[in-house]
């Protein structure tokens, strides 16, 4: 069975991680615990080495510690690192890069996937500092089992104690299963809006963030799929771990794609492509009293031609992936848009909801194929994603068989 790497950092509920370590052993993983200096003030290495039959690696520096093959191993034969629980500090750490201990030189030398439980005092939960290095290491892929509301050791009540031991077992068995079930897969992600140029300083563009179509991408990673994203111009940090190639207008994505389309196992178009864009005049469109009147042609609709393209024979055994953002008659639209740009699967939201969709973190979808619907209620993106990959996965296996 893999090891896993628990790092165990120096806040209150590090007790807790004793659970932790338990309930891996359980499920049957080797467990080999690294604690911060912090971490010993409140539990002793002891009591990890006793339960996991393994030594406490404590110190980088330690005389002897580095000629110790196991534990530079680690690195390399963790199949997954937890932090738990994880400070504010070590957080910070991780999304800044900073390597001062071995759990942090960990964190940077190792290519499993990370988990991390954080937990601390409320008012440093809700920090800006720490929401920021927590939005970093989501975006790079990280794991997050987000702490429990309640009774906090400073005696406060509110949100920053550490998960239960047994939701952190769970979410590490989890992201392990996940964790392969893609690999040897080639998926194309498309994501964010794109930009149609007016004249050199002005541009018609739209609201799309990219979170949707990132979210999609890591989760594709994260299941060991081989992932390429295509990016019209958004804000929002791209995952990690994904090969990104950036785009402005429709018809650049329309010629990133049909470059890369061939060989992938499948094309996810979660990106707003524009659907009309301007004549481009070469100088700044100088300001009049009267109103200006723009012409808009179509753009290419890259859906469609892979469709085409695939029902031509063109891309043989790609699975093709819509989304579509409607304001009223959002299942039936749907259903149409699928039959007639001839794809598997079209997402389908409901932009006019001003809780979900554009700019906002959280979507609410249903899945639309041929074989019937299915609903994803409101959600974070992360876990839309899930669900939205989840079906991909289900039918790449469909057509495998
Ligand atoms: O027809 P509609 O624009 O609603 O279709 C949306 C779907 O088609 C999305 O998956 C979007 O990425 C894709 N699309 C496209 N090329 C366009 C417009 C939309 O590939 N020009």
């Amino acid at each position: 069975m893999p090891t896993i790497a628990l790092g165990v950092t120096g806040g209150i509920g590090a007790y807790k991680a004793v659970e932790v370590a338990r309930g891996l052993q359980k499920a049957g993983h080797e467990v080999v615990v690294v604690m911060t200096e912090a971490a010993r003030h409140f539990v002793g290495p002891l009591t990890f080495e006793a339960i996991t039959r393994h030594p406490v690696i404590t110190d980088q520096f330690e005389p002897g510690a580095n000629a110790d093959i196991a534990h530079i191993q680690l690195a390399t034969d963790a199949a997954l690192l937890l932090v738990a629980p994880a400070t504010a500090n070590c957080l910070g750490k991780m999304a800044n890069g900073i390597a001062d201990d071995f759990l942090s030189s960990l964190y940077l030398a190792t290519r499993a996937p990370v988990v991390v439980a954080p937990a601390m005092n409320t008012y440093m939960w809700e920090h800006v500092a720490v929401r920021r290095n927590l939005e970093l290491l989501r975006a790079r892929g990280v794991h997050v089992v987000e702490p429990g509301e309640g009774f906090l050791a400073c005696g406060w009540m509110g949100k920053g104690r550490l998960a239960e031991p047994d939701a952190i077992v769970a979410a590490v068995l989890d992201t392990l299963r996940r964790g392969a079930s893609l690999a040897g897969r080639r998926l194309l992600v498309t994501a964010g809006p794109t930009f149609e140029d007016i004249d050199p300083v002005r541009y018609v563009g739209n609201r799309s963030s990219g979170r949707m179509g990132f979210a999609v991408a890591e989760e594709a990673a994260a299941r060991g799929a081989e992932v390429t994203v295509v990016a019209g111009p958004v804000s929002v940090e791209p995952p990690a771990g994904v090969g990104l190639v950036r785009v402005r207008s429709a018809v650049e994505m329309r010629d990133a794609v049909m470059a890369r389309a061939k060989g992938q196992d499948a094309v996810v178009m979660a990106a707003a492509v524009a659907d009309y864009m301007p004549e481009r005049a070469t100088e700044k469109i100088p300001k009049e009293a009267g109103p200006l009147t723009l012409v808009l042609r179509r753009t290419p609709d890259i859906l469609e031609e892979l469709g085409r393209e695939r029902a031509e024979g063109r891309l043989p055994g790609t699975l093709l992936v819509g989304f579509a953002a409607e304001t009223s008659e959002v299942v039936a639209r749907a259903r149409e848009k699928r039959r007639r740009k001839q794809v598997d699967l079209i997402v389908a939201n409901d932009v006019s909801r001003s809780d979900a969709g554009f700019e906002v973190d959280a979507n609410a979808v249903v899945l639309v194929a041929e074989d019937g619907e299915q609903e994803l209620g409101l959600a974070p993106k992360r876990e839309i994603a899930r669900g939205i990959v989840d079906r991909i996965e289900c039918m790449l296996g469909r057509r495998k068989e």
